[in-house]
């Protein structure tokens, strides 16, 4: 063909050539992006968005302009009356031969990018970068306990999204929607639980747990200390009643009773967090059905109240198996037991509290103002300790301050009080938003309240002067001032978390 009476190339106007230059600067950008990412496995957020999602959509913007100047050069020439509209092709001239198996190589190798780089995204969508520091501020106090809790290794997409496509479609739907509102900065302000959508225990939890393992018993050690000077030391040993997963094994009426395996058990909530519940039905093995209602409520056995009506699973009482905020008496509790804080400084469990409890506007007033309370504390009241023992006081305003910096998110406004744990009956209702002592069937039958039925307490006292018996022990309260209150007060009345 001569060159000379061939037509210029459609490609050659401004804004193809512009298409060109860019689509060259953002296939090397991601080809070196690409390479980062697989050789050092940069651990950064924003290189994954950039790298799988930025990037590649600059790329084919690009390759689109060429086609686009491509074409409004062809439609202005067709104006100017060229008549060729189609180059024509022939397979034995070798030119078009060369040109075809560039394009073919060019194709392919395009397709094969495209599909790793798709590849490349629906990890990257699906992982604890992207779901935890992405939205840095909305997600950093789960993203930070989670790492403390013992699913540290299970990544966020296996408890919030599970196996399937249905599943992931309609996690980047809401994702998308989460997106915007962070953009728009509309999320709320601690994000609301429970979480509506959360995909049912059996094809989340129960993918790692099998429910039918729990039996026997598991032993727990609580280690206490007292507000005063002394720091007054108390424990207590128990056993938990774990068991209940299926007859064969062990007790039957253990804890993982409820779990739907032999028993089934519906409950109707009258307020979003689930804390209030005053109608409960179970349906046992036989088919047997029984209907607990609260007697203070109102409400009766053919009258429930309005509400969703609930399948209890794992969530209903492990609401907090990754994201634990700890209260302010617990952690002080841990750190002390562990001698990270030192018991030997008076006042100290009480001083602890009282600086963790503060109100706060942002981090960084909270590490200043602990750190000036403590140290005021010990200057003004022990100036011998503060001038003998600084070390020690020392190391334990650090640790107080790690406290806070990993269960308090002012910017969020994240503690333990906008999320209370259901295990327990300590601090919040808990397994007494049924096991209340009120909740009973039409003929007077309760849901079970006495102490024994979910652990029994086989040592207490103080450290090295405790009594022990294996068939179990009444409680006795730490501070011999509350005598028997507990007998006809649930704990939580005068527990909150803070100093009772
Ligand atoms: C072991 C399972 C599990 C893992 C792993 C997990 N979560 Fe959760 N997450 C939960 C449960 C259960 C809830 C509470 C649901 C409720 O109360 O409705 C929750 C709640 C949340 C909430 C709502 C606020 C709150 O504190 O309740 C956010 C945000 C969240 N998770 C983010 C994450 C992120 C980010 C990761 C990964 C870094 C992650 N989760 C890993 C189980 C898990
Ligand atoms: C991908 C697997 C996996 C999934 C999904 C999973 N877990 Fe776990 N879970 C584990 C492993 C492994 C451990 C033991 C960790 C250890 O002992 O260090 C564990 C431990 C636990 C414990 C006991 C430890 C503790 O902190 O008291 C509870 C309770 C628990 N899981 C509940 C749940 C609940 C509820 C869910 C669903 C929201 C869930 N798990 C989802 C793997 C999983
Ligand atoms: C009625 C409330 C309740 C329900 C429902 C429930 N659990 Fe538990 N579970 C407990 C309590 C209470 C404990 C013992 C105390 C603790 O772990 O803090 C426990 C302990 C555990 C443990 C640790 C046991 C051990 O041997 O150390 C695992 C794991 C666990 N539960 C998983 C699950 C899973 C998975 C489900 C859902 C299939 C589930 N639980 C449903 C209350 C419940
Ligand atoms: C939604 C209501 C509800 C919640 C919350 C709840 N339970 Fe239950 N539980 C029941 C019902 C209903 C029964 C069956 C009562 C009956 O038939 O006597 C039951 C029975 C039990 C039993 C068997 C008692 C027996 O010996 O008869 C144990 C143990 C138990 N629950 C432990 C717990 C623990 C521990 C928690 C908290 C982690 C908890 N439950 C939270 C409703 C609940
Ligand atoms: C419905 C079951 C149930 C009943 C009834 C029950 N408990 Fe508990 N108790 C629990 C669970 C679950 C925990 C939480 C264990 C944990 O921290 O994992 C707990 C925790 C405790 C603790 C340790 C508190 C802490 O967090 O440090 C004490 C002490 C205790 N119970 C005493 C009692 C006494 C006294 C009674 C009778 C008035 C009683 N319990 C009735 C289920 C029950
Ligand atoms: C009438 C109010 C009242 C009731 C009810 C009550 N307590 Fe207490 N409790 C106190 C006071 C006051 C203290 C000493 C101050 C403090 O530590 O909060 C205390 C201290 C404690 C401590 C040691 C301090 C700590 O938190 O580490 C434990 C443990 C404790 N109580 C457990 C329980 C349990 C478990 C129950 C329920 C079975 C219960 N209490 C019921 C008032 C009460």
């Amino acid at each position: 063909m001569d060159s000379e009476n061939r037509a210029p190339s459609y490609f050659r106007n401004w804004i193809s050539v512009i298409g060109i230059i860019f689509s060259i600067i953002m296939f090397v950008t991601i080809a070196s992006l690409f390479l980062l990412d697989f050789l050092f496995k940069v651990d950064n957020p924003y290189l994954g968005i950039v790298t799988y999602m930025v990037a590649p959509a600059f790329l084919i913007f690009s390759l689109i302009l060429i086609l686009v100047g491509a074409w409004i050069e062809r439609t202005q020439r067709h104006k100017r009356g060229y008549v060729r509209r189609f180059p024509v092709i022939d397979f034995n001239n070798p030119t078009h031969q060369k040109w075809m198996y560039t394009a073919w190589g060019v194709i392919t190798m395009f397709l094969l990018f495209s599909a790793i780089g798709i590849y490349r995204v629906y990890n990257f969508t699906e992982s604890n970068t992207f779901c935890g520091r992405i939205c840095h501020t909305v997600m950093k106090p789960e993203y930070t306990v989670y790492h403390n809790s013992s699913h540290a290794r299970v990544t966020c997409v296996q408890c919030h999204i599970g196996h399937g496509a249905e599943w992931y479609v309609r996690s980047k739907l809401s994702g998308a929607y989460q997106v915007y509102s962070v953009l728009a900065n509309r999320f709320s302000r601690p994000i609301e639980t429970p979480i509506k959508n959360l995909r049912p225990a059996q094809e989340t939890c129960e993918q790692c747990h099998w429910p039918q393992q729990f039996y026997g018993a598991v032993e727990q050690d609580h280690h206490y200390f007292l507000p005063d000077e002394t720091n007054t030391q108390w424990k207590t040993r128990m056993l938990m009643f774990v068991g209940g997963g299926t007859p064969p094994y062990g007790k039957r009426e253990g804890i993982h009773w409820h779990m739907n395996i032999s028993n089934k058990v519906y409950y109707i909530a009258t307020d979003e967090k689930r804390q209030t519940i005053p109608w409960v039905r179970r349906i046992g093995m036989d088919g047997k059905e029984e209907i607990f209602v609260d007697e203070e409520s109102g409400y009766t056995a053919q009258n429930p109240p309005k509400g969703e009506l609930r399948t209890m699973d794992c969530m209903d009482c492990h609401n907090r198996p990754s994201h634990i905020f700890k209260s302010p008496t617990d952690a002080v509790n841990e750190a002390m037991t562990s001698g990270t804080i030192s018991a030997s400084l008076p006042y100290i469990k009480r001083e602890a509290v009282k600086a963790l409890v503060g109100k706060y506007a942002s981090d960084e007033e909270g590490v200043k103002k602990i750190q000036n309370s403590l140290e005021g504390f010990y200057q003004k009241k022990y100036p011998l300790i503060w001038s003998g023992q600084k070390d020690k006081i020392d190391q334990a305003i650090k640790t107080i301050v790690g406290l806070y910096q990993m269960n308090f998110y002012p910017e969020m406004n994240v503690s333990w009080k906008v999320y209370p744990e259901n295990i327990g009956h300590f601090i919040s209702p808990g397994c007494f938003r049924c096991h209340s002592g009120r909740h009973k069937t039409a003929d007077g039958r309760m849901i079970a309240t006495d102490c024994t039925s979910c652990h029994a307490i086989i040592a207490q006292g103080a450290p090295g002067a405790m009594e022990t018996k294996v068939e179990g022990l009444e409680f006795k309260h730490p501070d011999q001032a509350v005598g028997e209150a507990w007998k006809d007060m649930p704990c939580f009345d005068c527990h909150t978390g803070d100093i009772a």
